[in-house]
């Protein structure tokens, strides 16, 4: 107890000391609220951020996103006056004159969202030179487009819809021989999952155009207007259009763009209404002919209220192809045709929009967007190496070319990496020499990380400290050289072991201080007879006590009497008349005996409620000892609780019922007085919550196989409940908080204050008063019904189940708050589980037992009642994750990578995180026939699509 408290302070200063230094910087390099990400690159003096005169958007300088790569410059003072306002953000710039490729690294995105980056370019003669560079961009692993510089006063800004598959973006530039890259302004913005269907996970959009036709003015519109700061430029050309628009508000909530209405409520339609509507356009040529084609998607809106006699119809051509279905815009309601599939690649457009023969009124159109579609399909290093990679970087300050991916595109794998590429996979980092690189302090245990690294050089540094020994679980390392270091301490046990057995060369000549045979420290042969002669004096006294305790209860079963009187001080605490030895009561299927305290007795029993367990809605929990020794838990009701006579009622009723191994079992329950207090066996591995967040005392990690455990053995509590009870119960509160671990780690279910006994044939389990349960654990399908069944805590369930996989909370911020079931299922729809896995556990478990887990708690929390299991199906499914682990256990190994198909030992479908909520029907509609090339338009108003 007192090395714990003495210890916390310690913690709190190194936790404020990591504060201090990189914390402050990373909080800088945050998205803000809106999620965005604004960057005035090569922002110099004192200023570090400041806010953007027309968006009202905090610009913060960059450092925090590069470090100190490049150079920051001004551009020159004749660039910074023009006749109109020149932005703040191209004051400055930085440039890279050093290096193939530099890069920015976003961070704390949403892994599978979809974001929109731009990136802004003013010469503006910043070098002096007078030289426009040409140069390349890229977004991860993926070309994005050139940059050609081609006038110092022109604003060049490219930007990109792309799908960021990790919780970070590389943006980078790439100097192709043909100047100095630089930029001067660099954005990101996330987008709403169904914006851009076109985008996935192997095709970028870059665009080229994005028009706002007939504005009243020249104003551009983007941010706030448009709450995802796309930015639309004015485009009127009053010798091809007349202009017509309203002052209403035009609905666009529902679809799949989300034009805002200021956009929409102005359009163009031809000069006179027997001409058709023309649109030219000419792609920007690009370089290599990268673009895979160009994608036109054309908004259209009604902005007048037409007489039942009128219509408005038109038929729209692209380079004389006609789209084979009229468009009809609806009024005050927004619409779209794009060629969906993207197949043209010619180099001029011309799209022709004219009245069909029934149409009285000329084509009208609001706005307009050109992309070139670029492939994304280069595949990024294996994420784990990547993050592993990167702290090793900040932890020892690496200064080499270590930029962006570490082994993409394969020109440019990082210095002093090597790197394995297979044709489906992630590349993997296979090889790490940083010898000689100045390297200090400890060895990183970010080295643990690199899973498939087979040759680790970290010799003639000065690295200090001892030799981890989770180093050993580096399962492919052959050959890892420490020589030459400041090491101290001796080799571990699983390291030698490794060495021993021929799978590990290590190399740890001249350390002076690390000890082996041969020199001052122990030499490990007696350390290891001390350790035999340690066993041998264990085993003896154990053996003794044994005895003894053999001998006590011979003696006491000859002689009771004799003994009760030994035990006198603790007879008189006894409650005559009630049993209190452990056999009266818990697991015996005949304890039905309860036992009744009073109030007196519980101060005695928990020392004057000395020790807090924990506390609920009810109050607090304290740790007491009965008169036997037997270690409690007792629940006060606590005077404020606003939980009622009823609740604890309940719950004693409830507990006096039921007997299963994985139900917390009462001893007893007080009502004295206004007193009410419920005594349970203790449990004294606090709730599982703990474990799994690593607060209280509780912080050594779970492993998988035991998390497994507790997760079948609650399951069996609950189908006990649900099952096994007549009538059934509703446990109605199922959480991390409310499953209890023993001193063994058995999972015990505990907290039936809310629990509810149900009959299918009538609704008393429809509560009229209030939802209970705790947020993020909660069942949709109970909140909006109100009517709580078996099937609420399977969902309840569901959700502890993605907690003990993920060690996450049910509810992430991540900065958007998200739940932890779309958390998931936004990285197993990518095949991604070990992105899905508590990093805490990586490598300790099976991957298709982990798998199939995740897929029955997705299961367990569909929002369809009928489709989620029994708690009798989960038990039986996870007993088999279970078999799956223990057979790794038995000697299995743990190379087996998922491959797709073993989801099929599951009989449910699995279509359980494929299908995206978010698409509802009518959306769905929406993109099929956005994909048919052109046909009409879907004009669902926002409220109808809701
Ligand atoms: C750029 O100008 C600002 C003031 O406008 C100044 O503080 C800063 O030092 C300048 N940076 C360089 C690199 O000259
Ligand atoms: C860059 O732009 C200039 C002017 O538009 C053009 O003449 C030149 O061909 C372009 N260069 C490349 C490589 O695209
Ligand atoms: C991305 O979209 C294209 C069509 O635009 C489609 O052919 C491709 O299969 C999609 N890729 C993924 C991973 O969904
Ligand atoms: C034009 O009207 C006629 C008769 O009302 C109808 O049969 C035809 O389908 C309409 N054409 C279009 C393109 O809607
Ligand atoms: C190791 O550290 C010492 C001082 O701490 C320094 O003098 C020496 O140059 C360092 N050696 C290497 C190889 O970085």
């Amino acid at each position: 107890m007192e090395q714990s408290t003495a210890a916390s302070p310690w913690l709190l200063l190194l936790c404020l000391a990591v504060a201090a230094t990189g914390g402050a910087l990373q909080a800088r390099a945050q998205p803000d609220v809106n999620g965005f990400i604004s960057i005035d690159c090569g922002l110099a003096g004192k200023t570090t951020s400041y806010v953007d005169d027309t968006t009202k958007l905090l610009y913060t300088s960059d450092t925090d996103f590069i470090g100190n790569v490049g150079s920051t410059h001004n551009i020159s003072a004749q660039y910074m006056v023009r006749p109109t306002h020149l932005s703040r953000r191209y004051h400055s710039v930085r440039s890279f004159p050093d290096g193939v490729r530099n890069c920015y690294t976003l961070r704390s995105l949403v892994p599978g969202g979809k974001y929109l980056l731009r990136a802004s370019f003013m010469y503006g003669d910043y070098d002096g030179l007078g030289s426009l560079p040409i140069f390349d961009l890229h977004v991860g692993v993926n070309y994005w487009q050139t940059v050609n510089i081609s006038e110092p006063d022109l604003e060049v800004t490219a930007e990109a819809v792309v799908f960021v598959p990790d919780e970070f973006v590389h943006v980078c530039l790439l100097n192709t021989g043909a100047g100095t890259p630089f930029i001067s302004d660099l954005e990101l913005r996330p987008l709403k999952k169904k914006f851009y269907p076109q985008a996935n996970l192997t095709k970028g959009l870059v665009l080229e155009h994005r028009l706002n036709l007939a504005p009243p003015d020249t104003s551009i519109v983007r941010y706030p207007v448009d709450p995802h700061d796309r930015v639309w430029l004015p485009k009127s050309d009053a010798k091809m259009w007349s202009s017509i628009s309203t002052t209403e508000t035009v609905q666009s909530d529902g679809d799949v763009f989300e034009v805002p209405s200021m956009v929409m409520q102005t359009a163009v339609t031809p000069l006179n209404a027997a001409m058709n509507l023309e649109i030219i356009w000419s792609p920007n040529p690009q370089p290599q002919n990268q673009s895979l084609g160009y994608l036109i998607i054309m908004h259209f809106s009604e902005l007048q209220l037409l007489p039942s006699n009128a219509e408005r119809q038109f038929y729209i051509s692209i380079n004389d192809m006609q789209l084979p279905e009229p468009v009809s815009p609806h009024y005050l309601g927004t619409g779209f045709v794009s060629n969906g599939n993207a197949r043209y690649r010619d180099n001029k457009y011309n799209i022709s929009m004219y009245a069909t023969a029934n149409s009285t009124l000329p084509p009208v159109i609001s706005a307009v967007e050109f992309f070139s579609v670029i492939s994304a399909t280069n595949i990024a290093t294996d994420s784990q190496d990547v993050s592993a990679i990167m702290a090793i970087k900040a932890n020892y300050e690496v200064q080499k070319n270590w930029m962006g991916d570490p082994c993409v595109p394969k020109t440019m794998v990082w210095e002093r990496l090597t790197c394995s590429y297979t044709s489906d996979n992630s590349p993997r980092i296979i090889s790490i020499n940083l010898s000689s690189s100045g390297l200090n302090g400890d060895i990183s245990s970010s080295f643990t990380n690199f899973k498939a690294v087979q040759y680790l050089d970290l010799s003639n540094n000065n690295l200090t400290g001892s030799i981890p020994g989770s180093l050993s679980q580096l399962t492919s390392l052959t050959i890892l050289d420490l020589s030459g270091n400041h090491l101290n301490g001796s080799i571990s046990p699983e390291l030698l072991k490794r060495t021993q057995d021929g799978s590990l060369n290590l190399r740890h000549g001249n350390n002076p201080d690390i000890c082996t045979d041969g020199n001052s420290c122990q030499p490990t042969k007696t350390k290891n007879k001390l350790a035999i002669y340690g066993v041998v004096l264990i085993a003896v006294i154990v053996v003794l006590v044994l005895v003894a305790v053999a001998l006590f209860f011979f003696l006491r079963q000859r002689n009771p009497e004799s003994m009760n009187n030994s035990v006198k001080s603790h007879k008189e605490m006894k409650n005559d008349g009630h049993r209190t030895e452990k056999d009266g009561y818990g697991n015996s299927p005949l304890g039905l005996e309860t036992r009744q305290f009073t109030y007196i007795e519980l101060e005695r029993i928990t020392n004057n409620f000395r020790r807090v367990l924990g506390k609920g809605g009810f109050g607090n929990v304290y740790e007491g000892s009965l008169e036997d020794g037997t270690q409690v838990a007792v629940k006060i009701r606590s005077k404020s609780s606003n939980q009622g006579d009823r609740e604890f009622l309940t719950e004693v009723q409830i507990l006096t019922l039921i007997h299963h191994k994985n139900l917390v079992s009462m001893i007893g329950y007080c009502k004295d007085g206004e007193h009410m207090a419920l005594v349970y066996e203790f449990m004294s591995e606090g709730t599982l919550e703990e474990h799994i967040s690593g607060k209280g005392n509780n912080a050594v990690c779970l492993p998988w196989r035991q998390r497994l455990r507790i997760a079948v053995e609650s399951a069996q509590g609950l189908e006990y409940l649900h099952k096994g009870c007549n009538p059934p119960l509703v446990h109605r509160d199922v959480k991390a908080t409310n499953i209890l671990l023993n001193a063994k780690l058995e999972a015990k279910i505990a907290d039936f204050g809310l629990s509810k006994a149900f009959h299918h044939n009538d609704d008393t389990h429809v509560s009229t008063n209030r939802i209970v349960g705790t947020p993020g654990y909660v069942d949709p399908d109970y909140q909006t019904t109100w009517r709580a069944t078996s099937k609420s805590d399977v969902y309840s369930f569901g959700i502890v189940l993605l907690v003990l996989v993920t060690g996450k909370p049910p509810i992430l911020r991540t900065p958007h708050t998200i739940s932890i079931i779309e958390w998931v299922q936004q990285r197993l729809a990518q095949g991604n589980i070990e992105g899905v896995v508590d990093v805490r556990i990586h490598g300790d478990h099976d991957i298709n037992s982990m798998w199939k887990a995740a897929v029955i708690a997705l299961k367990c929390t569909t929002e369809a009642l009928a489709e989620r299991p029994t708690m009798t199906d989960v038990v039986a499914q996870l007993q088999e994750c279970l078999n799956l682990e223990e057979e790794l256990a038995d000697g299995g190994s743990d190379s087996g990578i998922y491959n797709g198909t073993n989801s099929d030992d599951i009989n449910w479908t699995d279509d359980a995180y494929s299908t995206n909520k978010s698409t509802n029907s009518s959306q769905r509609a929406a993109l099929e026939k956005e994909h048919n090339f052109g046909r009409v338009p879907t004009m669902d108003t926002g409220p109808a699509v809701r």
